[in-house]
């Protein structure tokens, strides 16, 4: 299925039986976001055709290369769409060079920062699992450094609040036309000529209902590789009084799930020891600023970034999407690797699958991972981030034909 590229609003419906269930809202966004998209608009399709499940999906145009094409961001309207016809949203990619705002915000922060802010998506779950077969490529070389059974945490940063503050909450104003935020203006001591600056306020409120979903979130894991279920909360707590609260929350939270193991640690520290022993991790939570970091470091052992999927929820919103960015070097070229979306399509499964008790879903969801993680151990066509050559779309028909093959067999 392509994409149309001409700025409005496309409703593409897919469903087999009668009954819509699902409505999907889909925002491909910039450079190869669109062909991510794709493939995971197949999967969905794939499902459609072997189950009951019907998914509708309304494709939605936007981004910074979007506003470069059109003057607008997204079709007015978009974020209404996203906000009250969307059971799920699904987003490819955000940011293209050179789309700026006349604000000097990037073109696009709108829709990814403005849903996350907008939608109160405050929990960013970023699984870092590395799959049997994967190689990554730490030494520059395609090798298995760790063995599979090593890698398996997941990393919640803190979605509306920290350094991002400031522009999430101009990007949510401005995708609901509302006037533009600007942070209070504060003197320096000490600092001379032109400063720039971007507060990082972190509250308890916000800081607790993250956390607490880190812990709920373990309940349901089986552990780190070493079989220990433990929370981890990753800050910087001896420098930042913003971190000394998300701290001190942790605390109070732990003291509620005994039956939870509790760490902590700095995140200068806690980069050395993810790369050094990733199998001591299962649960991480951790503030805005440092998750966008820390998530891009935690994808290398998972094979790269072309793996690493992520969900932006809320209690009453969810919206998934691949870490990675657009990649305007690989635009348009059916090169790069769609799993990072595909495990995003994985995730927003099960998380509907939980919230609306629909058993199905949860089967969706449990067998697009299998049908990852068998196209891959049994070394079948990767992308040339896993040292193959295939194409986004060869892999992305090749996984859509396994979530056939192995649903029609149940
Ligand atoms: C991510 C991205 C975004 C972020 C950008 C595109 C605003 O890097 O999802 O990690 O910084 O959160
Ligand atoms: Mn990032």
């Amino acid at each position: 299925m392509q994409y149309p590229h001409d700025g409005r609003i496309h409703v593409g419906v897919f469903s087999r039986g009668s009954m819509v269930d699902y409505r999907i809202t889909v925002l491909p966004g910039d450079g190869t976001g669109r062909e991510v998209m794709t493939e995971a608009a197949r999967i969905l399709d794939a499902i459609s055709e072997s189950t009951n499940l019907g998914f509708e999906q309304t494709i939605i145009q936007c981004g910074g290369q979007h506003y470069l094409e059109t003057g607008q961001v997204w079709a007015e309207g978009s974020y209404a769409v996203c906000r009250d016809e969307s059971d799920a949203i699904l987003l490819g990619a955000i940011g293209w060079p050179g789309a700026k705002l006349e604000n000097g915000d990037m073109a696009g922060g709108e829709v990814i920062l403005g849903l996350r802010s907008g939608l109160d998506l405050y929990a960013n779950v970023r699984p870092i699992k590395l799959y049997e077969g994967v190689k990554h490529k730490i030494h520059g070389n395609f090798s298995q450094q760790w063995a599979p059974d090593k890698v398996d945490l997941v990393v919640l940063r803190e979605n509306t609040e920290g350094l991002y503050h400031s522009l999430l909450h101009r990007s949510a104003a401005s995708a609901q036309g509302l006037a533009e935020y600007e942070p209070p203006e504060l003197e320096f001591p000490g600092l001379h000529g032109e400063v720039a600056w971007d507060p990082r306020p972190i509250s308890k409120f916000g800081s607790h209902r993250l956390i607490e979903t880190g812990f709920r979130l373990a309940g349901r894991r089986n552990g780190n590789p070493d079989g220990e279920t433990v929370v981890h909360c990753v800050d910087k707590s001896n420098v930042t009084r913003g971190c000394q609260l998300f701290r001190k929350t942790f605390d109070e939270v732990a003291l509620t799930h005994p039956e939870i193991k509790a760490e902590h640690a700095y995140i200068d520290a806690f980069t050395m020891w993810l790369v050094r022993n990733p199998e001591w991790f299962d649960v991480v939570v951790t503030t805005n600023m440092f998750g966008d970091i820390v998530t891009d470091l935690g994808s290398v052992l998972q094979g790269g970034m072309g793996m690493a999927a992520s969900a932006n929820v809320g209690d009453e919103h969810g919206m998934f999407e691949p870490v990675h960015g657009s990649a305007p070097k690989y635009a348009g070229q059916n090169k790069v690797n769609p799993i990072a979306s595909i495990l995003s399509v994985q995730q927003m499964l099960g998380w509907l699958g939980r919230r609306k008790n629909d058993e199905a879903l949860n089967n969706a969801s449990r067998v697009v991972d299998q049908a990852v993680a068998e196209h891959l151990s049994e070394g079948k066509q990767v992308t040339y981030d896993l040292g193959g050559s295939a194409t986004t779309e060869a892999v992305g028909v090749a996984i859509a034909a396994r979530v056939k093959a192995i649903l029609s067999e149940q």
